[in-house]
């Protein structure tokens, strides 16, 4: 992957699987989206995102929570890390680490994250075991720049897939997952592009505040 200068910079956080990784991988090589992918950092050695990322010719990092005190030196030097690589943004990719305050300030209005879940619905873990049992007819995923105030962001693109009747888990975050690998890179390619602002906290797209979230409704 050659960069140019005029290109967005990003650093992915993961701390598993890294099929939303793999997503940014493919629409990059593909050509759907224009990003440079500078880091993959994972909280976690053995992460099986990291192996996707060298794969793909992509410098890694890990920076584990065990090794610093607390979770203010866990932040900063998970920061400092980033930093080293001068990312215009900051994409959390199944990295299951809360970030602080201070962190989510210095990288502000330029950090998004994908929950599972169609947000202000179902913040947290467990969503989609909490979806089944409530009897939900619709789940989904949300994308939203991150807040201190976790899962609750302004929110930018979401996509919906119905809840079935003898939905399990696995059955249901499979297809949640699919939806996540359109909507993620469509949302990084909107901000890579300068569509896609952060303002006052709230999201703008195209010079105009997103009050709902986009959705996703099978094509872009
Ligand atoms: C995704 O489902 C995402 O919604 C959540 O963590 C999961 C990560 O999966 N934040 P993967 O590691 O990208 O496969």
């Amino acid at each position: 992957m050659t960069r140019n200068s005029t290109q967005v910079s990003a650093a992915i956080l993961i701390s598993g699987n890294g099929s939303n990784l793999q997503a940014f991988i493919d629409a990059v090589n593909d050509g759907s989206l224009d990003l440079n992918i500078a880091v993959v950092v994972s909280n976690r050695p053995d992460a099986y995102g990291l192996l996707r990322a060298r794969n793909a010719g992509i410098t890694t990092a890990c920076v584990q929570d065990g090794d610093y005190a607390d979770r203010t030196a866990f932040d900063e030097a998970l920061a400092d890390t980033l930093e080293v690589h001068e990312p215009n943004l900051v994409i959390l990719a199944g990295f299951m680490r809360i970030l602080s305050a201070a962190f989510v300030k210095r990288f502000e209005g330029r950090i998004l994250n994908i929950h599972p879940a169609l947000l202000p619905k179902y913040p947290g873990l467990n969503t989609h075991q909490r979806v089944i049992d409530a009897g939900e007819h619709w789940h989904g995923s949300t994308v939203h720049f991150v807040t201190e105030e976790l899962d609750a962001g302004p929110r930018i693109l979401q996509g919906r897939v119905p809840v079935l009747a003898d939905d399990t888990v696995s059955r249901l975050s499979g297809r949640v997952q699919a939806v996540e690998h359109k909507i993620y890179p469509q949302a990084a390619a909107l901000f890579a592009s300068g569509r896609l602002t952060f303002r006052a906290g709230e999201s703008w797209l195209d010079g105009a505040r997103l009050d709902e979230p986009v959705q996703y409704n099978g094509e872009f």
